[in-house]
């Protein structure tokens, strides 16, 4: 019950902080130096995040783990296994997939949700490329 309604709060909490009003443009860093498939970990604005390039679009996630506050940007970046008949392996979504280094929660980069229960999220900023800059909406 505990884990239920702590889920659920994060959750409100993530949505209150998307709202348009409520973010600032804020620079990030030069996109030139990184490539598809590579991430850096920057603090704008007082926070820890993760800009990570997948397949050459950019998406930016806090660098906090919903489940219990770890490094989420610090794990491994992969793809993950689809629904497949049985003894088959479907290996898909290469590098759109972060998995938290504490206990392994998969997260799809694009948009912060959790694999296993889409109504947990990882906290994500737009991210905007402006004059060969990369810019965060904190
Ligand atoms: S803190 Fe990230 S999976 Fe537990």
């Amino acid at each position: 019950m505990g884990n239920s309604d702590g889920r659920k709060a994060m959750t409100r909490a993530a949505s209150a902080s998307r709202k348009p009003g409520r973010r600032r443009k804020q620079y990030a860093c030069g996109p030139a130096n990184l490539q598809p498939g590579e991430r850096r970990l920057i603090e704008v604005d007082g926070k820890q995040v993760g800009i990570f390039n997948v397949n050459g679009e950019y998406y930016a996630l806090h660098n906090r783990c919903p489940h219990m506050g770890g490094n989420l940007c610090a794990g491994p970046v992969s793809g993950t296994t689809l629904p497949a008949g049985p003894y088959q392996f479907v290996y898909a979504r290469d590098n759109e997939i972060l998995r938290c280094a504490w206990h392994g929660w998969e997260f799809e980069i694009a948009t912060g949700i959790c694999l296993v229960d889409p109504s947990i999220r990882a906290r994500t900023y737009a991210v905007e490329v402006e004059n060969g800059n990369l810019y965060l909406y904190i």
